[in-house]
Order: C-alpha cells, then sequence, then structure tokens
C-alpha cells in the first residue's frame, strides 16, 4: 500500500499542553492499596509508597494525575483521609461496593505526587456534598491563611500549602450509576455555586466540569448545553470520557474507533462555541478529555468479585497487541486536536484498566504502556497538521477508516516527530513522507506482533515491546503497526 504523508511548518494546529499525556489514580480496586501504596513490599519507601511504581510512573512522564475518583468520589470524605492514620474511619464505598480503609488520602496522595514528579487534578464530591465541602477542601489545599481549615493542614502536619491548581466539579454526574446521580438542571446549579465558592476562596485554580459520562449518553449534547449556560462564567474546561473496547472480536471496526473519539471532541468543541456565540463571550472553554482509555476485557471477571472487598483485583483488563495500537489512534486523535484538547487522562495508572500492573514479586508493563510513554516523550511540543493521502476501508459499524493515521509534533528541541499507524491487517505501507527541507530521520520505533491478540504477565512481561529499526533506506509501517518516526534537522 502507498500514502503519502505531508508535514509544513506553517501548518500548525497548537501548542501541545503538557497536560495532554495525564494519567488518572482512583480509590478503586488495586489503584492505590496493593498499586501505589503498600507499606511492608520490599521496595516501599518510608511512606510505604512502592518505589518500583514511582519508576515508572516516572519513565511515563505524567504530568498531572487526577484523584481521588471517579465515582468513588461522589460518595467520599475528603477529612476522613486527613491526619491521625489511627484514627481514619473504615467505610463502606458504594461506588465500587468495596471496604476503603482511608490509608491513603489527600495528605499522602500530594506526597506520592511529588515523589512521582506530577501535579494533582483533584476531584470534589458534588454526589452525597457540594459547595460548603469542596470550598473547605480548597482551603485545606490551598491557602496560607490563619483559619480552620488551613490550620487544620498544619495541625496534620503540612506547613505549606499543597498548590492544586486543577479541580473537578464532581464526577459523571450525569450517570444514573453515580451517587446522587443529578439531571442536567440539577448540576449545572450545584457546580456552579460550587465553582463560585471554589474560586473565591483560591482565585488561581482552574475548573473541569462535567460533561457526558461518553458518547452515547442520552443525554449528551442537551447535558453539555444546559451546565455550559450555567456555569460559562465560573469554569475553565468541560469534560469527557469514553472507553472503548472490541467485545465483538470485529477487530477492524476496533482499530477505527478513534474515529468516533475525533467526533465527539469536535461535537463538544462545537457546543462549546455555540454558547459562547449565544452568551457573546470572549472566553473559550476547553476540553478536558479526563478518562479515555481500553475497558472491556474485566467486565465478566469482575462479576465474582465479592462484595465490601479491601483492594479486590477490579477492572483488571489484560491488554493485547490491538488494543496498543488503538490506544496508538487515540493518542494521535488527541494531539490532532490539541487546539482544543488541553487535558486528557489514561484512565487509570496502575492495575485498574492501566499500563502498570504489580504482583508481590514486582511490576510488569502491559502492552499500552509504550504506546502512551512514546507520546509522553516525544509528542511534546506543536502539533503540526499532517496531511495523509491513504486508501481507506469501511466495516458494518464504520466507514472511510483510513488505513494509516498520523500525527506531527514540532519538538521544543526542533526536532519533528512523526506517530503513524498503519491499520491494515494485510499489507505494509510504503509511505512517501514530505518534512520541512533539511529535516533526517534518525530513529524509527516500532511496536508491532505477529499476533493481534498476544499480551504482556507477569510470567512474560516482554511479548510484546517496542524495537527500534534502521533509520536509513526506505521507511516502512508494517501491517498492523504503532511507529515512532524521529526526525532532526542537518547530517
Ligand atoms: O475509570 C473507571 C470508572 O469509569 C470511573 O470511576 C468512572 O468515572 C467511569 O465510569
Amino acid at each position: 500500500m502507498k500514502a503519502k504523508i505531508s508535514v509544513s511548518e506553517n501548518n500548525i494546529i497548537s501548542q501541545i499542553d503538557p497536560r495532554l499525556y495525564g494519567s488518572f489514580i482512583e480509590h478503586l480496586g488495586r489503584g492505590v492499596y496493593g498499586g501505589i501504596y503498600q507499606p511492608g513490599h520490599r521496595t516501599a519507601d518510608d511512606m510505604g509508597f512502592r518505589k518500583d511504581v514511582l519508576e515508572l510512573v516516572k519513565k511515563l512522564g505524567v504530568p498531572v494525575v487526577r484523584y481521588p475518583g471517579g465515582n468513588f468520589v461522589s460518595g467520599y470524605n475528603w477529612e476522613d483521609g486527613t491526619g491521625d492514620k489511627a484514627l481514619r474511619p473504615r467505610k463502606l464505598d458504594l461506588a465500587w461496593a468495596a471496604v476503603e480503609t482511608n490509608e491513603v488520602g489527600i495528605d499522602e496522595f500530594q506526597e506520592w505526587a511529588k515523589r512521582a514528579d506530577t501535579d494533582i487534578m483533584m476531584a470534589v464530591n458534588l454526589g452525597t456534598r457540594g459547595p460548603d465541602e469542596a470550598r473547605q477542601l480548597v482551603e485545606y489545599c490551598n491557602l496560607d491563611t490563619d483559619t480552620f481549615y488551613a490550620q487544620k493542614r498544619r495541625k496534620n502536619g503540612f506547613e505549606k500549602p499543597f498548590g492544586i491548581k486543577l479541580w473537578c466539579l464532581g464526577n459523571e454526574m450525569d450517570g444514573p450509576w453515580q451517587i446522587c446521580h443529578l439531571t442536567a438542571q440539577e448540576y449545572a446549579r450545584k457546580a456552579c455555586e460550587a465553582a463560585k465558592v471554589m474560586k473565591w476562596t483560591d482565585p488561581d485554580i482552574e475548573l473541569v466540569a462535567c460533561g457526558s459520562s461518553h458518547k452515547n449518553m442520552p443525554t449528551f449534547g442537551e447535558w453539555e448545553r444546559t451546565v455550559l449556560r450555567e456555569c460559562y462564567d465560573h469554569i475553565d474546561y468541560i469534560s469527557l470520557h469514553n472507553y472503548y473496547g472490541n467485545p465483538e472480536n470485529d477487530t477492524p471496526s476496533y482499530l477505527g474507533q478513534a474515529v468516533n473519539m475525533n467526533e465527539f471532541i469536535k461535537t463538544v468543541a462545537d457546543i462549546c462555541d455555540e454558547i459562547k456565540a449565544e452568551k457573546h463571550s470572549d472566553k473559550t472553554i476547553n476540553l478536558s478529555f479526563d478518562e479515555w482509555n481500553i475497558w472491556f476485557h474485566s467486565n465478566e471477571q469482575d462479576k465474582q468479585i465479592p462484595r465490601w472487598s479491601y483492594a479486590p483485583r477490579l477492572l483488571e483488563d489484560i491488554y493485547d497487541f490491538e488494543d496498543a495500537l488503538v490506544v496508538g489512534t487515540l493518542l494521535i486523535t488527541l494531539i490532532n486536536n490539541s487546539d482544543r484538547v488541553k487535558i486528557a487522562c489514561l484512565a487509570q495508572l496502575v492495575n485498574v484498566i492501566a499500563p502498570i500492573m504489580t504482583e508481590e514479586e514486582g511490576c510488569w508493563l502491559q502492552t499500552i504502556f509504550y504506546p502512551f510513554m512514546h507520546a509522553s516523550l516525544y509528542g511534546r511540543g506543536t502539533a503540526l497538521s499532517a496531511e495523509v493521502e491513504a486508501p481507506s476501508y469501511d466495516t458494518d459499524k464504520l466507514k472511510n477508516i483510513p488505513f494509516v493515521t498520523t500525527a506531527a509534533v514540532k519538538n521544543d528541541d526542533g526536532g519533528i516527530t512523526v506517530f503513524a499507524v498503519n491499520r491494515s491487517l494485510d499489507e505494509d505501507c510504503e509511505p512517501d513522507i514530505s518534512l520541512p527541507e533539511g529535516y533526517k530521520l534518525y530513529q524509527h520505533i516500532v511496536l508491532d506482533h505477529d499476533d493481534m491478540k498476544a499480551a504482556n504477565s507477569s510470567a512474560e512481561p516482554e511479548n510484546v515491546v517496542p524495537a527500534e529499526v534502521p533509520a536509513e533506506g526506505k521507511t516502512l509501517l508494517k501491517k498492523h503497526s504503532w511507529n515512532v518516526l524521529r526526525y532532526r534537522k542537518g547530517e
């Protein structure tokens, strides 16, 4: 197959916000307990954080981590996770029918984030709670005043404020599964008042209002309009969530799912601009795609988990090679929409639908770790528009899926990185790649495998790993492969 890929430095999409490569840790399954935190483990540090996990998180270069949920946050009392650990309550977590011991809360997580070189995107509970507790949490985390909640933080051993900049106004409040689910109008009012008092407490924070839980929600569209009309002046971003999967084992359609992500983003951006026009506003609301990933492998096994377990193996999808290709196409889509998507969180980071898995004997990396790491490391800078002329294919579910999909980034060191996925199951692609004058390929990293269902595991951690292929000679995008093409000027 032939394809033409043209990248011009004049065709700029946007400066990429590094938070495009964010992730997410929820109090869910083994995300926190047995994931990032395991006192007594041979790699545990002085606070009980697993150092082997910290090293891998740093390797991914995750700039921001959403916390503490997810569905969990809608029943969470943040004070339970602060102060003397011996006094912390064991509680029922109704979101995941689990027991929450509160050994880890914001007191510990802000320290973990420092050790992981990342920032926190903090979610407040707008399910069982409201604006009052949200503003108190902002005071606890960010203020240096001589007032009750700032003093409470000091008494708990933290003289300096945590300085958390980015906040989510609840989680998926449009979903009937959410603890204290709200209608669009109910959420819009609650979020608006929470936003006001949170920003009055700390005017430097940025706020993300809940958009739809996924593109097929019956309320999608009207939910966004209602929330934006009510909250426009008080928020900075609206969220998008979507998980993808291949439960019907239809690989060609599955490989094309990024087309849906692209449409979802464009539609939400259009709605934001529609409300901007309606309000005659100068302000643009941008997008926070703060939950995205593949999630379907673990659905059946999760039905077997007994209720009220502590740190059960929940949502532990084992990702295969085709999942990694799909994650690659989703990353390409996020980069190509970086003019509107400023924040995105791979959901999640450790054990729970995650790139990093822990076992007693050590960690192992899922297939999806690699495209995410490549994008996070080499996808920083300015997104350039990469024009692709390539054949496309149709499936019963999707039409016009290009076999080759790409994103191009002008990196801050002056190089250019082209990410490319060849979706064809049968044909290699010989692309004719045109770059600005003087750029030469110096590194070509490929993730490919003969078996689309090949996965890694604790026993076989290197079954699917990337490799470098020679950068000289003709560039080939092998059939079903993820490619990172790195160019620099000269020589
Ligand atoms: O990431 C897992 C769950 O997916 C989150 O708790 C929720 O927000 C979403 O439905």
